[in-house]
This record gives structure tokens, sequence and C-alpha cells, in this order.
């Protein structure tokens, strides 16, 4: 197989709809992937807060740079106001609330504060409106060009650590999809297989919402990254065969001692790594550096339904093989999506979508009413990570960068 980066996947930009030319925020929809590559433009603050709650845009830096550009959709297309100072007022109410659409990700509200900063201190330098609105749309497209770099740098620094012949393991999607463009473990598979280093690349699931399964994987794939999905317990058993180099995973937040919060099952393989003596790399742009948190006790994890646990989501085509199926799905969909009940919780929803029919479903895999807890992410202590891989170095977890400000 042949590496073509050329086929990285982007998952955010800023542009205009075609329909309204309005500005907006793409999004390639992270919930539909891997059989269905659908965009959704994003004109209101609210559809971006629904897509980063729903994880239609994912990944700490991705979220920053929805954050970021969430509010210069709310400034360009929603804001009605001719005054400065009311303007500022509305500016902060749009930053609090994209800031906080999920708590463990940093960088969704250092980018919204970001933002917020950078207007407060241009007004005070005397701006006009007209400058702070357009300062802060291209604010946000130049925090996607930051973080495209910070990528670029921590994949050439990460990819200095693997000989050739590495058979690396990540966990959930830290590749592309999760940053503003090529990743920061994604950065240092590229740059890594670029360099001939890598023979393989093992994916984990990433139960419940397999973002390993279904993004990693697809995204590896498109670019011809050879690479094999595992499931999330199988990890220990192949570091115990002697079949992982290294573990690359990336990260939600960064405690000031390094404890490292990163999507749930981060800490098993961890631990695992510990055992087996495998290399554990966290890999992230310094902006996902906490300083303010002491350790990983003080980081606030995301808890999500229960029934992301219970069951399974997918998306895909209806492909109609013959004329009378044709006819029920027009039908069924004449008026717009339908909305299909099916025995105990599972749901099927059917819609048309540029003349091809499609279809979202959710197929319920444990009894009803049972209890579940379902946190997204979980902490790995310093102790049991190597090193952190920054955009400005390579760094032992107890000896993060800016740290002394
Ligand atoms: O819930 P998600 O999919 O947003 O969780 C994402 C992760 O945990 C990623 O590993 C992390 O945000 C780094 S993405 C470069």
């Amino acid at each position: 197989m042949t590496a073509d980066l050329s086929k990285i996947p982007r998952s955010i930009w800023w542009g205009a709809s075609e329909e309204n030319g309005k500005p907006g925020v793409f999004l390639l929809d992270q919930t539909r992937l891997p059989l269905s590559s659908e965009v959704i433009c994003c004109q209101r603050l609210e559809a971006v807060e629904v897509a980063i709650q729903s994880l239609a845009v994912r990944g700490a830096p991705a979220l920053g740079v929805a954050a970021a550009m969430a509010i210069a959709v709310w400034s360009e297309n929603e804001s009605t106001d001719t005054e400065t100072d009311s303007w500022l007022a509305g500016l902060d109410a749009a930053a609090e609330r994209i800031g906080n659409a999920r708590p463990t990700a940093v960088n969704l509200l250092g980018a919204a504060d970001r933002v917020r900063t950078y207007a407060h201190d241009m007004a005070r330098a005397g701006s006009s409106l007209a400058d702070l609105k357009a300062a802060i749309v291209a604010l946000a497209q130049t925090m996607a060009e930051e973080n495209e770099a910070e990528n670029r740098a921590i994949g050439k620094l990460g990819a200095e650590l693997l000989e050739p012949g590495s058979r690396i393991l990540t966990h959930c999607n830290a590749g592309s999809l999760g940053t503003a463009y090529f990743g920061t473990v994604g950065g240092v598979i590229y740059t890594a297989v670029e360099q001939q280093k890598i023979e393989h690349v093992w994916v984990t699931e990433t139960r419940p919402l397999n973002q390993g399964a279904r993004l990693t994987t697809w995204e590896l794939m498109a670019v011809g990254v050879p690479c094999a999905l595992i499931a999330d317990s199988m990890a220990a058993s192949i570091m115990d065969s002697g079949w992982v180099s290294a573990v690359f995973v990336g990260a939600d937040r960064i405690c000031a001692n390094g404890d490292t919060a990163n999507k749930v099952g981060t800490l098993a393989l961890a631990i695992a790594a510990d055992y087996y003596q495998v290399p554990f790399y966290v890999c992230a742009p310094t902006s996902t550096i906490d300083k303010s948190l002491a350790d990983g006790s003080e980081v606030t994890i995301e808890q999500r339904d229960g029934r992301e646990l219970a069951g399974f989501s997918t998306s895909g085509a209806i492909i109609p093989t013959d004329r009378a199926t044709l006819r029920a799905l027009d039908m069924l969909t004449s008026a717009g999506e339908r909305n299909l009940r099916l025995n105990g919780k599972n749901r099927m929803n059917i819609y048309r979508k540029a003349g091809t029919y499609a279809f979202d479903a959710w197929f319920q895999a444990t009894p009803p009413g049972l209890p579940i807890y379902n946190p997204a992410f979980d902490v790995t202590p310093a102790e049991l990570i190597t090193a952190v891989i920054t955009e400005t170095g390579v760094y032992p977890p107890g000896a993060l960068p800016g740290l002394t400000d």
C-alpha cells in the first residue's frame, strides 16, 4: 500500500453557503462516518453547539477551532448590535456558551477566551465595530492554520522517536479529524509514513462511540496507511506478544503535573504499556496544557448519555434495488425525514439527501432499564506517560513548558 498524504481529510473549514451566500462553519459530520460522508454548514452559534455536543465535530483541537468559528458565525449572521459595547456583551455571552458546550477539552474554553480577549483588546485600542467583526473572522481562520502548523511540528518531533518498522498503537481519533487538519497522533503517523518508518498502526475500536473503529480506520485507509482494528480489550495481549513498538494518544486536558485526560480507555492502555515496557506518548498542542489544574483529580469528566453504551449508532445509504422499493422510499420520505418506530428503543430515521436515500439508526444491545455509567474520558497519571509531544518540544510529563508564567 502506498500512502497518499493528499487524501488526509479535513474536519472543519470556514466558507459561504451555496444556498444563501451567508458565511458558515462547514463540518464533515463525524457522526455519520464511515458509511456516509456528509458536510454540514452551521450558520448559527447554536448549530455549532449542537454539532459539538453530538460529536459531529470532536477532538480537542478541532473543538477549539469550532468554538472560534462559532463566535465568528454569531457575529456575522446573528448579532444585530450596532454599538461596540453591546456587541462585546453579546460576544461575551456567545463565548461563554460555546466555550462550555463540552466540559473536558480545555481547548474549547481556551479558544473562546482567546477570541473574546482579542476583541476586547482591539476595542480598547479604538477599533471600529466593522474592524472588530472582520478581525474575529480572520482570527478563527488563523487559529485553524496555527493548529495545522502545530500538528506538523508535533508530527516531526514524534516521528523522530520511531525506528523503521514501527508498529504503533493509537486510541480514539487524534488524527486529522480530531484537529483542524493533519492530526496530533495523525501528524506523527503521516510524518513517519513519509519517512518509511511505519509498518503498521493498531487502532483500538474505542467504545462506546467507536471513534477508532469508525474514524481513525477510515482516515488511515483513505490515506493508505496500513492499519488493523482491535477490540479495546485486546491491547494488553498484543503488547504481551511484542507487537507494539509504542503507544501514541491525544489529550483533552493536560494538568500542571502532567496527568492527562483523554478518551476513556487511555488509562488502561497506559497501565498495560507500563507493564510491558512499551513507550507511551501523549501528543497535544501546548494549548491543551491547563496550568490552572494542579493534577488530574481536578479535571471535570464529561458524563454522556447511557444510550451510547447500551447500543450502536450507524448511518448509511439505502440503495433501492427495484421500482417498488424506490416508490416505497419515495412515499416514506415525501414529507421529509421519516422516523420509524421499531421494537424496544431501537430507532431508524430515513431521509432524502441529494437525490438518494439515507438512514440514521440506533440499535439497542442491552436489556431495557439497565443502569449505565458512561464517562467519556479518564485520567492517566503522569508517571505512566513516557513523554508529552507538543509543537515546541518533547517533554517529560513533570516538566511541561510554560509552567513558570
Ligand atoms: O469525545 P471525543 O471524540 O471528542 O474525544 C476525543 C479524544 O479523546 C481525543 O483523543 C483528543 O481530543 C485529542 S484529538 C487530537
